[in-house]
């Protein structure tokens, strides 16, 4: 392993790297939209300073009627400057606010969008061993909440945090103008509020992790069951589900009910505050006007304005735990999916060019963890056109040699040449450009048949992928099945048989045509009729080519040039059908076993 990372050190990512923090990977997404984001800074900020300026409009319009009484002049004519700017200020409510929206529109789903491509392209770039140990529905999930918090941590900033602080300098300015005691007194209560908030937020996150865990942790439970439907089925177990499920129930209601209970404590907190300060500002400002520090007004404008304040700052605790759980969601999300990628292509690598189809493994040594390695100083050599079957006992390594030879995992030490080329400094496009595998156990898309089979060579005639179904005996039932070409397969295939599916991996295989061929049990699930058959086509598609096929049943390697015996990764034997049963070694004695069968289960 140690070998392998070293040798890593040398390769460079092409994928752009991500950063790994909350705050560094909404900075890149505010980075990208700045000139769009800072707009909006000023459309919001333009609404919030119209909004807590409309107290101060409604001071105009009560000092103007007041003076007019008391002047006994016109009360329009004294009061219409004031009127101008109520409704000034009210208009430029509606064009802040509704510009801010179209913006939001505008943007909302390209910086989603933008985050999700770049995730996904990130997350492809990893290795295989990566996908084999991570859920791809939880992968999947992440990505969605990823791209969602980043959106909303931006848009709580924007549309909460930046309003608040214009309305709460906007206040602390107009009391400031009428008197300054009572500007004091405001200032002390929303620092005290803010900062008591944030810290009871920061309190109650660790009660929202703890009920966001138990959410998941009951969908996982479902999921499961579901997945395992059909043995809940099977063993009559759907009670034993149902109670089984009931008491992660119980535990997540426990759980909620603590949550609950704490934002209700905020409640109270914010309601109790937010008394004070109105009953304190109302009756603070009387006692000035009462003493003539202030006109009717300014009173009325304090008195507003306290409403206001309330009004806005209610949520703040919310609102931070809100923002807690997108950035620690982002936290969460990034470190799963941005780790640094396991195998990648050289900073010089070049494009594969394959011409001979010569395959070389040198003293290639592998394990895929720190246990027993699979193989130890391996060498094989196949020659221009060679077909060479591989044998050997489950778990014998067979199917991880096709894995290493298309780098879905990079060896210890030792080389993989073709064409004399390294396969670890070539493009890893170009390398499974130019081999085609049919694998163990096929998968196929949740698409239609024919997108499944033009897989192989997207830019082949509907022609084209016919006449390949028609070689891999699959035209048949396809158009025997309802929709016919256009069928959906269902997830992974599951809707087709085990043959079904093996025979549109070998269209797939036939339309992609490359030089170099992998056929990994590639008709084990097929009946002796269907697989004579195909056996034909397979024929045809093996000329010209260099191929490796792995089978069980031996009758299906016996017509091939070579044969490599292998027991725990070493190749005990090597040669021809022929001369392997001459040799009257482990070949012969498997041959004689099976009977036109299969191999015993178990070691000779
Ligand atoms: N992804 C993996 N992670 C860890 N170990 C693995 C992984 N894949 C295979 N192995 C182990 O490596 C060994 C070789 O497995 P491999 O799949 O190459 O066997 P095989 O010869 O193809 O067997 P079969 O005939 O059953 O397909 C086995 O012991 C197996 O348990
Ligand atoms: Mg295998």
């Amino acid at each position: 392993m140690e070998s392998s990372s070293s040798e890593n050190l040398n390769h460079t990512v092409r994928v752009p790297e991500l950063p790994t923090t909350s705050f560094l990977f909404c900075c890149r997404y505010i980075k990208t939209y700045l000139w769009h984001l800072m707009f909006m800074l000023v459309l919001e900020g333009g609404q919030a300073t119209c909004s807590i300026l409309l107290p101060y409009a409604i001071k105009k319009i009560m000092d103007a009627v007041a003076l007019a009484q008391q002047l006994k002049v016109d009360v329009w004519i004294e009061v219409e400057p004031a009127l101008w700017l109520f409704g000034g200020l009210n208009l430029g409510i509606v064009l802040f606010s509704r510009a801010s929206g179209a913006m939001l529109v505008l943007l909302g789903p390209t910086i989603r969008l933008q985050v999700r491509r770049e995730l996904f392209n990130y997350l492809q770039g990893h290795s295989h061993r990566y996908f084999l140990s991570h859920y791809a529905g939880s992968l999947a999930n992440r990505i969605s909440e990823v791209a969602l918090g980043v959106a909303n941590t931006i848009w709580t900033v924007l549309f909460d945090f930046w309003p608040l602080i214009i309305t709460f300098s906007v206040s602390l300015v107009l009391l400031i103008s009428v008197n300054n005691k009572l500007a004091l007194a405001l200032g002390l209560w929303l620092a005290i509020y803010v900062l008591i908030s944030f810290f009871l937020a920061l309190r109650c996150r660790h009660y929202a992790q703890k009920y966001a865990a138990a959410r998941s942790l009951v969908s996982g439970k479902i999921v499961d069951s579901v997945t395992n439907i059909q043995n809940a089925k099977l063993f009559a177990r759907r009670d034993y589900e149902q109670r089984y499920l009931e008491g992660y129930l119980v535990k997540e209601v426990n759980i909620a009910r603590k949550t609950f209970w704490f934002m209700e404590r905020i409640r109270w907190f914010q309601f109790v505050s937010a008394m004070i300060l109105m009953l304190g500002i109302i009756g603070y400002a009387l006692k000035i006007w009462s003493d003539k520090g202030m006109t009717v007004g300014e009173f009325a404008m304090s008195a507003s304005l306290s409403l206001m304040l309330i009004e806005q700052a209610r949520g703040l605790s919310r609102r931070f735990l809100e923002f807690f759980e997108y950035t620690g969601n982002i936290n969460e999300g990034v470190s799963r999916i941005i780790q640094s990628h396991e195998i990648m292509d050289d900073v010089d690598a070049k494009p594969l060019i394959v011409t001979q189809a010569t395959v070389q493994f040198t003293q290639l040594s592998f394990g895929y963890g720190s246990d027993k390695p699979v193989f130890q100083d391996l060498n094989i050599t196949i020659k221009s056109g060679e077909k060479v079957g591989l044998v050997g006992f489950s778990g014998a390594g067979k199917s991880t040699l096709f894995n290493l030879l298309l780098r879905l995992f990079d060896p210890q030490s030792g080389a993989i040449l073709i064409d004399q080329q390294n396969i670890q400094s070539v493009t890893q496009e170009s390398l499974r450009n130019s081999i085609t595998m049919i694998p163990q156990d096929p998968m196929l898309f949740h698409r239609t048949l024919l997108e499944n089979i033009r897989y192989g060579r997207l830019n082949a005639t509907d022609d084209e992928v016919i006449s390949a179904a028609k070689k891999a005996h699959a035209h048949e039932f396809i158009m025997a099945s309802e929709s016919g070409y256009q069928s959906l397969v269902g997830e992974r295939g599951v809707k087709l048989s085990g043959g079904q599916r093996q025979r549109i991996t070998l269209a797939r295989a036939i339309l992609k045509n490359t030089s170099i061929l992998l056929l990994d049990e590639a008709t084990s699930a097929l009946d002796s009729v269907t697989e004579h058959h195909i056996q034909e086509s397979l024929a045809y598609l093996m000329r010209d080519k260099t191929v490796m096929v792995i089978a069980h049943r031996l009758s299906t390697l016996s017509h091939l040039d070579r044969i490599l015996v292998f027991q725990q990764g070493v190749i005990v034997e090597d040669g021809s059908h022929s001369e392997l049963l001459r040799r009257e070694g482990h070949y012969a004695q498997m041959w004689s076993m099976q009977a036109g069968g299969f191999l015993p289960q178990s070691e000779l």
